[in-house]
């Protein structure tokens, strides 16, 4: 139960505050460095387990002294007042006097607490002991706060920057930066929310404010009905949260069958050499009509490539990006694909038939190669070759769900160097406490694989030819990996 002055925090905005993972933050939990009530902590024990935390050193500091000096200057420029960056800082000053008179508050509220007690035991206090007890108290309620270890501060200036979403039913939370939409926010934290056209058009991302209060940022066309105003409906790519804290009624995508086929044309914006095999291809939507897909999932990709004759080139390709940026899609194009048509394709790439500007039609998505859905065990990705192509938009989706306790990467190449994105991976290593990459030969992989001890237990993806997946699928299963955490991508 919640009880007394502290300071509560959920744990998505303790992470938040701390800048580190909610999977790293339950980890303390679970090894007793922090006390935990129904899913929240106590903005004092937060200060407790993380005494280094610094204000002073927080990038949030650091953006508001930012916008503090931006608006300075343009003050002196424009000679207007105020800005609306001038506000913003004003805003940071009383979230920190609010913080602190909060402390001060529940040092006093403490004080009481005690000399009521003490008041109420017997023998009765002397009036020597109770003036004793008020000096004390008094002293710690009027005690300045360790400098730089301010928690409370911090969360309270980090409302004003960014809201807390809770989504119902399924309890998933996001933030909502600055004017960020709602439908843009839940997209960018992993979260699968119904929407059409993202355009204020169709109506599909519609939810319901629970608590709390959404204003809208755009304009929109479509028209609610006089029920759906009287329970409170907004369009969550239309509005952004206006309280630091929403509570939203909104229909998830559980499961691939829930995301409807469509059509999209999209224009080829980069195409790009990663080495003498494999191209990245990027496309962009136009901005009302958008390509709603689950992390993992396949599209047919369909181009005129420069063809007399009227016939097009049509092939199936994973989409290698995440659905948080569902305009920008990403595909790695392999020169020797198995499969003929993909080469056809990838082969036009390569000889510049398709190019910058040309319209390529995307539709889709198909196929059931995605995160299990509320699982929290610990990843384990197996890319084979150009397999890495889904298993890079599945890593950067479980990235921004956060919920794995531990993410390994395996990623084997037939030939020597075929890692055609270590950088990335490298990156992905160096920045996250709980992820871990290997590189290696692909005959190399039965005998690593056998060295993870938490193979059984994890939620395994294999992706890449079908000859190399699947006599590694029977090793896995040999193993001891039950059928429903193995998810196998052959192409
Ligand atoms: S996605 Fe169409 S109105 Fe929001």
């Amino acid at each position: 139960m919640l009880t007394g002055m502290s300071q509560w925090l959920t744990l998505s905005r303790a992470a938040h505050l701390l800048g580190i993972s909610r999977v790293a933050l339950q980890k303390r939990i679970r090894e007793g460095e922090l006390r935990s009530f129904d899913g929240m902590v106590t903005a004092e024990d937060v200060q407790l387990a993380w005494p280094e935390l610094n204000l002073d050193d927080s990038g949030s500091f650091e953006k508001t002294r930012a916008i503090r000096e931006d608006a300075f200057a343009r003050r002196l420029r424009e000679r207007v007042l105020p800005t609306q960056e001038a506000l913003a800082q004003r805003l940071f000053a009383q979230g920190q006097e609010l913080a602190e008179l909060q402390r001060t508050l529940t040092r006093y509220h403490t004080l009481f607490e005690s000399l009521h007690a003490r008041l109420g035991a017997t023998p009765a206090p002397t009036a020597e002991e109770l003036g004793r007890l008020l000096d004390e108290g008094l002293a710690q309620a009027l005690a300045a706060p360790a400098p730089g270890h301010d928690m409370a501060a911090l969360d309270a200036m980090l409302r004003v920057m960014s809201a807390h979403v809770t989504v119902k039913p399924s309890g998933r939370e996001f933030f909502v930066e600055g004017s960020e939409t709602l439908l843009k926010a839940a997209l960018r934290a992993g979260l699968a929310p119904s929407y059409g056209c993202g355009n204020g058009v169709c109506g599909l991302c519609k939810a319901r404010v629970v608590s709390g209060e959404a204003r809208a940022v755009s304009p929109s066309e479509y028209r609610f009905s006089a029920a759906e105003k009287a329970q409170n409906h907004v369009l969550m790519c239309a509005c952004t949260a206006l309280s630091s804290d929403l509570v939203l009624e909104v229909l998830e995508a559980g499961a691939p069958e829930d995301i409807p086929e469509q059509r999209v044309v999209a224009k080829v914006r980069k195409v790009e050499a990663l080495n003498g095999e494999v191209l990245r291809l990027h496309l962009q939507t136009p901005r009302s009509n958008r390509l709603r897909f689950l992390a993992g999932q396949r599209v047919t990709l369909g181009a005129r490539a420069g063809l007399a004759g009227g016939s097009d080139l049509h092939a199936e390709y994973p989409v290698a990006s995440c659905p948080c940026d569902d305009r920008n899609l990403i595909f790695h194009l392999c020169r020797s694909d198995r499969r003929a048509a993909s080469a056809d394709f990838s082969q036009a790439a390569l000889d510049g038939r398709i190019k910058v500007g040309d319209d390529v039609s995307v539709w889709g998505p198909w196929g059931s190669f995605v995160l299990e859905k509320d699982s929290v065990r610990p990843l384990v990705f197996i890319a084979i070759d150009d397999g890495f192509a889904p298993v890079n938009s599945l890593i950067e989706h479980a990235i921004a769900v956060d919920a794995a306790e531990s993410i390994s990467l395996y990623w084997a190449s037939s030939q020597p160097g075929g890692q055609y994105l270590p950088n990335q991976c490298r990156a992905w290593n160096e920045a996250l406490d709980e992820f871990s990459y290997l590189p290696l030969a692909v005959d190399d992989l039965p005998a690593a694989l056998a060295a993870n001890a938490a193979l059984a237990t994890s939620d395994i993806y294999l992706a890449g030819a079908a000859e190399r997946v699947e006599p590694l699928a029977s090793v896995l299963r040999a193993a001891g990996v039950p059928p429903q955490q193995l998810h196998i991508e052959a192409f």
